[in-house]
């Protein structure tokens, strides 16, 4: 079990390289499998859910090598069409393998995923868009057996613009003769990222980024090196951090137009921000003022994995802020540990009412999920005395050594 311990007060300073994002490098691990000979992947940040995704491919076949940041995955040997059921019960992302599985072998078989501890997430849009690819599949004891021996490209319209879902319809596509087109797609950042990916390696698709991906099947895939885009949520964190602490810091490798939501709100409640190429500078000399509503959506709309994030920095606001979750239903779990450092929130239903206190305490608590471990971390800076977290190993699935990243930023935090 992980423990990070904080020492709060003390303002922000410095830079901070932003790593390259888990949620583009996990779908594009899965998408190699689909690559003939060998995929290098830049910068390829070792996250813990990476190096269980990497997990997954070494037990199919793949031979992995690490070259410093940079991973090389041999596609040559691949001889499984299932996940085993430890590595889908601890990742949610090797749902993603279902697509590139289904276009190497045309079968595959999955358990139901495991993942972060945030709400239900079922994976109905994933299986009802390969159905409409004319996958059968058949769902038997917790497990999804696919058959893709007849699959033909297709229209396929989303009920709901689900990241995993279009991801796994872009990749089950790539070798069907034809066109496949995806209407109301998903249109995160790293949706486009993945379509950069898979082109950079042969594929023609377009439209990534935007709610219709179009898909033309081609024979092959080839070998390629790519450069993942960087973390979003990462550089939303830190710079929710800044807005929290005070101070002056400089976020380099950031994609400001990935932020742009969360950006606006931190203009409107008083901090200055520099969008550059490639770079965020940040300024916060003041308490900041409430942001009154704020609601998550898909993108570009405000982002649920900087939610509680958000929530923490409104405890400390001057006025009050309704956070309505719309996308995962348990994610207030932070609230509870939140109360214990003196924050004043009540919950309704699927929003949170915050009203702003003058001063958080330091307290022992659990980081229970990713983004939450990282709200808690968030709190711990503006808190009088000293902050333990525990479990932080959450924090890990999606944070690269974060105290090593807030220690260049002048915070006091140690890992036990
Ligand atoms: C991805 C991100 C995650 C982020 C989320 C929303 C990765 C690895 N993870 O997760 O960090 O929080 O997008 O931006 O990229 N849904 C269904 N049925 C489905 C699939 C989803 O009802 O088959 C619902 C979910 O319960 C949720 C909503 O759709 O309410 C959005 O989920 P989705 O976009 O699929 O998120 P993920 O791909 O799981």
């Amino acid at each position: 079990m992980e423990t990070l311990f904080i020492k709060g007060g003390r303002r922000l300073e410095g830079s901070v390289e932003i790593s390259t994002a888990k949620n583009a490098i996990l779908p594009i691990l899965a998408a190699s499998i689909m690559c003939d000979g060998c995929v290098k992947i830049i910068k390829c940040t070792r996250y813990l859910d990476v190096d269980n995704m990497l997990k997954i491919l070494e037990d199919i076949g793949c031979e992995i090598a690490f070259d410093k940041d940079d991973v090389y995955i041999k596609t040559g040997n691949l001889h499984k069409s299932y996940i085993k059921d430890e590595f889908s019960k601890k990742v949610r992302s090797s749902i993603f393998m279902l697509g590139p599985m289904l276009s190497r072998f045309k079968c595959a078989k999955v358990a139901y995923p495991g993942g972060c501890n945030i709400g239900s997430r079922p994976i109905d849009l994933h299986l009802k868009g390969l159905r409409m690819l004319n996958v059968k599949i058949e769902e038997r004891h917790g497990y999804i057996y696919c058959d893709g021996r007849n699959m033909k490209p297709n229209i396929v319209h989303l009920d709901f613009p689900s990241v995993g879902a279009t991801e796994n319809v872009m990749m089950a596509s790539i070798f069907l003769k034809g066109f496949t087109t995806i209407y109301n797609a998903a249109c995160e950042p790293e949706i486009e990222d993945l379509q950069n990916f898979l082109n950079a390696m042969g594929a023609k698709i377009s439209g990534g980024g935007t709610s219709t991906i179009v898909v033309e099947g081609v024979e092959r895939l080839y070998s390629g090196e790519y450069t993942p885009i960087s973390d979003r949520i990462i550089a939303g964190t830190y710079m929710i951090a800044c807005a929290m602490a005070q101070g002056n810091i400089r976020l380099t490798n950031v994609i400001p137009e990935h932020n742009l939501s969360l950006i606006s709100n931190l203009k409107q409640s008083g901090c200055r921000i520099k969008m550059l190429t490639n770079e965020v500078q940040m300024f916060c000399n003041k308490r900041i003022s409430a942001v009154p509503k704020i609601e998550t959506q898909v993108f570009p709309g405000f982002p649920t994995d900087l939610q509680n994030q958000m929530l923490v920095l409104q405890t400390i606001s001057r006025g009050t802020s309704i956070i309505t979750e719309n996308l995962f239903e348990t994610r207030f779990k932070i609230v509870n540990e939140l109360l214990k450092m003196g924050a004043d929130i009540t919950i309704h239903n699927k929003s949170a009412i915050v009203r702003g206190v003058s001063q958080l305490y330091g307290a022992n608590v659990t980081a229970s999920d990713l983004r939450g471990g990282a709200g808690l971390i968030l709190a711990g800076l503006v808190a009088q005395g000293y902050t333990t977290i525990s479990e932080a190993e959450h924090i890990d699935r999606g944070y690269k050594n974060i105290e090593s990243d807030l220690c260049k930023l002048n915070v006091d935090i140690k890992r036990l």
